[in-house]
């Protein structure tokens, strides 16, 4: 997935936008649908016609936008949407992760202050969206993103994952789960390095962002480091658009900047 600067824009590009109903895949998919070099895009959510937004803007582009119920902490789901895209276009240029968990009432979950605030179905519903997600996104979508085409599998990660950048502690959870997805980042860019030479894997912090995750966060956030969705994700499908190989396996911030691992 890059952009045709200085050639005539051909729409020929397949992109999936993982955990799109609402927030920052909501506004990648809505930015995608304006890229000319974009053809096709497959939104997934949990339930996607619960999204009004999606589902009007999946209205207005019935050629362009496809969605499909896709539920990251169900590999069948997964397995399901693979097959979907392989049996239409057999082949992506771009896989973006973008469903997070910081924050569930249902599931008694909220950053922790203190390790006694630690629990167990919090911790496995929190890494079974954000770490085992992007994973079984990678292990199921790999051979359709292997190829020699330019291609990028980016995963919205967080800056609260680097443990160098780590001197607040707290929100153990959610931090450890990102953590652990930049390490599988990490791995996969080696990994793809050698068997897929044309494919960048990229870890993305998207910055502060205006959405249902961090909402009861943002009281501190001074108002120019509260970025609205649709910024964010036209300075993140840029970095991925102009991403060559040599990016792959790197930790970038909304504004390009490397985040220490
Ligand atoms: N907002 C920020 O300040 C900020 C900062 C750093 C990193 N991030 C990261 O950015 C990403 C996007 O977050 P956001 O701010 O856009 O949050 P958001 O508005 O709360 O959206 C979260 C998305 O995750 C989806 N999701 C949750 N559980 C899912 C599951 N089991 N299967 C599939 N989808 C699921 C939700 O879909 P449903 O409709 O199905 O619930 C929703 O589309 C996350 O990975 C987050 O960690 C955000």
């Amino acid at each position: 997935m890059t952009s045709s600067a200085g050639t005539p824009a051909s729409a020929h590009q397949i992109v999936l936008v993982q955990g799109a109903s609402r927030g920052i895949g909501l506004a990648l998919v809505a930015r995608l649908l304006q890229v000319k070099t974009v053809a096709h895009i497959y939104a997934t959510s949990r339930q996607p016609e619960r999204s009004e937004a999606l589902a009007a803007l999946a209205d207005q582009h019935p050629d362009t936008l496809t969605c499909l119920p896709l539920d990251v902490t169900r590999e069948d789901d997964v397995a399901r949407a693979a097959n979907e895209v392989r049996s239409q276009h057999n082949t992506l240029h771009g896989l973006i992760n973008c469903a997070g968990l910081l924050h569930e009432p249902s599931l008694r979950l909220r950053p922790e202050k203190r390790v006694e605030q630690l629990n167990s179905a919090a911790l496995e519903a929190v890494f079974r969206v954000n770490t085992f997600g992007p994973m079984l996104m990678a292990r199921h979508f790999a051979p359709l993103l292997m190829h020699d085409q330019a291609a990028v599998f980016a995963s919205v990660s967080a800056r609260v994952g680097s443990i160098s950048d780590n001197h607040l502690g707290g929100w153990y959870t959610y931090r450890a789960s990102k953590a652990a997805l930049n390490q599988f980042t990490r791995t996969f860019a080696i990994e793809m390095r050698r068997r897929a030479p044309h494919l960048v894997v990229l870890a993305l912090h998207p910055g502060t962002t205006n959405t249902q995750l961090s909402r009861p966060f943002q009281k501190n956030v001074p108002e120019e480091k509260l970025f609205e969705p649709d910024f964010v994700a036209e300075r993140l499908l840029r970095h991925m658009m102009t991403a060559t190989p040599q990016d792959s396996g790197r930790f970038m911030a909304w504004d390009g900047q490397d985040i220490p691992w």
